[in-house]
């Protein structure tokens, strides 16, 4: 294997089909950077339980359905590693261990914990494993001693938390971990179909294995500009959802299309239909290659198992390094 820059990781909870969002605000990046680094892809089993516990029974199912979506789109075993974060114990050691040393107020101005609450209406209801985390995330990343890690701007302060965590663990007894850094997506970030952000609970996504009438079918129910109601009248490219997607999807025809939505000679209908036509030839080989994997459900379960056994080996030398440093070898 050739000499690679560095270790990354990246991780996502499964939660079942990816989406459009995914695809453009992670995936994207993710395979970019699986030729010139030692990557790890991680499914955040655990980190599900910390809303989900109620549902746990759906993770495999979804384990599943997430990782033929990897695997659709071109992220590959061969050269990344694939794991299941509950296979590979030692995210719970070192969960635990960093635990120890993360000062309480660290954990509760964590931003994203508030917004979760929020967003999801937890109330009152919050439990001890969801405050801790952002920990079980730095766990994640610091087990790999990952130098980048690939995410969207609201992981940022996770990642934040994970080198000021670090930085606590070197300080205190010697320097095991690099300080890993945020690596961001440049894409801007994709509108659902209603034009608010595209996300699984709002009910606005395209997911990246829905068929091609099912996209041509919430392609024509996206929002366009307002002002814009019938052919001839002069469109807004800015403020129009479709005109977003056709600048990921469409790059070549972005120019024309933003032209001829000015004047008004370009209708919505028939920009719709061209849209959909680009997400066509975009997903048409994802889905293939998706089908090819669900015949296989073996294949699948092996690829993860195979990849969680790798990631075990590093894990396994990180935590010989964390305990010499700790001076707790017994
Ligand atoms: N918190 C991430 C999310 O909600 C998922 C995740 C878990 C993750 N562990 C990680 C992301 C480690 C990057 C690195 O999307």
């Amino acid at each position: 294997m050739a000499q690679r820059k560095g270790i990354i990781l990246s991780g996502m909870r499964p939660t079942g089909k990816l989406h459009l969002g995914h695809l453009v605000g992670a995936l994207d990046n993710w395979i970019k950077l699986q030729d010139t680094y030692d990557c790890y892809f991680l499914v955040a089993d655990y980190h599900v339980l910390t809303t989900g516990f109620e549902k746990s029974a759906e993770i495999p199912g979804n384990i599943h359905e997430m990782v033929l979506d990897w695997l659709a789109v071109g992220l590959d075993p061969e050269r990344a590693k694939f794991l299941i974060q509950s296979r590979v114990i030692q995210h719970c050691e070192l969960n635990l261990i960093l635990g120890m040393i993360t000062p309480m107020p660290w954990v509760e101005r964590n931003p994203t914990i508030k917004d979760m609450i929020a967003d999801m209406g937890l109330g009152g209801k919050i439990h001890y494993g969801l405050m801790g985390y952002p920990i079980l995330q730095a766990a994640d990343i610091l087990l790999y001693r990952a130098d980048l890690v690939p995410v969207g701007e609201d992981q940022v302060a996770h990642i934040e938390m994970t080198r000021e965590i670090a930085r606590r663990f070197n300080h205190l007894y010697s320097s095991v971990f690099p300080e890993p850094r945020a690596k961001l997506t440049r894409v801007s970030r994709l509108p659902g179909t209603d034009g608010r952000k595209m996300s699984k609970s709002l009910g606005n996504s395209i997911h990246i294995s829905d068929d091609d009438e099912n996209v041509r079918q919430k392609v024509r129910r996206m929002v366009t500009d307002p002002q814009k109601v019938r052919r001839g009248d002069p469109g807004r490219p800015e403020v129009c959802s479709v005109y977003a997607y056709h600048q990921i999807f469409n790059k070549e025809e972005t120019g024309e299309i933003a032209e001829n939505c000015r004047t008004g000679a370009l209708g919505c209908v028939d920009c719709k239909a061209k849209l959909a036509g680009a997400l066509g030839k975009v997903l048409d080989p994802i889905r293939e290659r998706r089908g090819e994997f669900e015949k296989n459900p073996d294949q699948v379960r092996q690829i993860l198992s195979d990849g969680s056994a790798a990631a075990s080996k590093r894990a396994g030398e990180t935590m010989r390094l964390v305990r010499e440093a700790m001076g707790m070898v017994y």
